[in-house]
């Protein structure tokens, strides 16, 4: 029977083995991080098997698609490869963690449609619940990432339509399918299930950290389009409106999501079966981050000008080999283009006004985490080139 389960599951010598460091290192909590390699994933993979992390010793499971990247591999973590739109590829190997006490959710699917992103997005969550909660006899909380689209009439960037800001947690749905609202109904259906069970919702603004595998990386892209233009002499032009150029924005730092994630998982009984918002806590403006970029990079020219507008996905279509280039000349983690840069983000993040929202509820239960975002901004850069990323 081991020998079978073996053959589906060989993680499970490192279970078996784990066992008896459990015995040693008492652990207290085992976490199940959907998404590991995702940016606030990575973050708590790096942040839980911390000595004084809140309700450790933890013993952390993480799970992804893609086989285990090395910026991954340095954190203390049992890596599982896992397709959990796959019923049965969830099931085979997610029930054998009999062992897990909280599930971090990170993981998302993009899709073209709301419909089929309500479709795969709540398949997903309910293979992974289904497949852990009724195994794991001491099972307590399950934390799962949305965003402040949860706000937003319709997901679509064309016609994106938001209560009045700042937004606050206790606004009404607008009614129209939304893959968020799917996933929070999957969510407390499924935790019902289970005695003593509880969750939290965790909503984010855009989120500055380090993937390479996040389909949504902000920093990550920003860096490989401001080492383009320092290659290529070029200045470092915005790629927005002016509009965007001068408004307030919040961004949320992936540590604070991921610190927010474990004191709600553990710290704070009022905080249960509770959603917060997760920002950083100030607002900055891009006219200002955009000079800070620019001199992360040594790029001497940078800026908005009127009229000369312009979209990443279009300019940066042909710096294929470019890229290839700049890699092969710093001795770079070797990277494709398209694998380190999301231009459409970019596009989206920098032409569309995102509202601000309010932090007052998770003070009010205790969280007081914060970041000052242009020191966020800063360290998320150097992370990514001190990965090896970009130069
Ligand atoms: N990024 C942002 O700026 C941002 C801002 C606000 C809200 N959000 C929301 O936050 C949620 C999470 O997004 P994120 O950006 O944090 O995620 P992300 O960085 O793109 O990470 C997704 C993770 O999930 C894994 N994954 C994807 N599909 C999987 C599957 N079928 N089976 C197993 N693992 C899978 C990915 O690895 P593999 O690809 O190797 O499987 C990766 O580890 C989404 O709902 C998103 O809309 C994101």
């Amino acid at each position: 029977m081991l020998l079978e389960k073996l053959a589906v599951a060989p993680w499970l010598v490192l279970s078996k083995k784990s066992k008896n460091d459990e015995a040693e290192g008492g652990f207290k909590s085992v976490a199940l991080l959907i998404g590991v390699t995702g940016i606030v994933g990575n973050s708590l993979a790096e942040i839980l098997p911390l000595p004084n992390t809140p309700g450790g010793p933890w013993k952390v499971y993480g799970v992804a698609r893609r086989p285990q990247p090395s910026w991954n591999a340095v954190h203390p973590i049992r890596y599982i490869q896992c397709d959990i739109s796959d019923p049965h590829d969830a099931e085979a190997k997610l029930s054998l963690l009999t062992d897990v006490t909280h599930i971090f959710y990170t993981a998302w699917a993009p899709r073209s449609t709301e419909a089929e992103k309500c479709e795969v997005n709540g398949a997903m969550l309910r293979n992974v619940l289904r497949a852990v909660i009724p195994n794991a006899p001491s099972f307590r909380h399950v934390s799962l990432q949305t965003g402040i689209c949860h706000y937003a009439e319709s997901m679509n960037p064309l016609e994106l339509k938001f209560h009045e800001p700042p937004l606050t947690e206790d606004l009404p749905r607008f009614g129209k399918p939304h893959f968020y609202h799917t996933q929070e109904d999957i969510l407390m259906d499924e935790t019902a299930k289970k005695e003593g069970a509880t969750w939290s919702v965790h909503r984010p603004q855009l989120i500055f950290g380090f993937s390479p595998h996040c389909v949504m990386n902000i920093v990550g892209t920003l860096c490989v389009y401001a080492a383009i233009c320092k290659h290529e002499g070029a200045p470092l032009r915005f790629p927005g409106n002016r509009l965007v150029w001068e408004s307030y924005y919040m961004a949320s730092d992936a540590d604070l999501i991921a610190e927010q994630y474990i004191w709600a998982a553990v710290d704070h009984p009022s905080a249960k079966n509770e959603a917060f918002n997760c920002s950083n806590g100030d607002v900055f403006k891009w006219k200002q981050l955009w000079k800070v970029l620019a001199e992360q990079f040594g790029i001497e020219k940078y800026g908005y000008e009127e009229g000369s507008e312009v979209r990443l996905s279009e300019i940066m279509r042909d710096k294929g080999p470019v890229w290839d280039q700049i890699v092969r000349e710093n001795q770079l983690q070797p990277t494709k283009i398209e694998d380190v840069a999301s231009w459409w983000v970019a596009d989206a993040a920098l032409t569309i006004l995102l509202p601000l929202d309010n932090m007052n509820k998770a003070k009010e239960h205790g969280f007081l985490g914060f970041r000052n975002t242009k020191s966020s901004f800063i360290y998320w850069i150097n992370k990514t080139k001190a990965n090896k990323i970009v130069p």
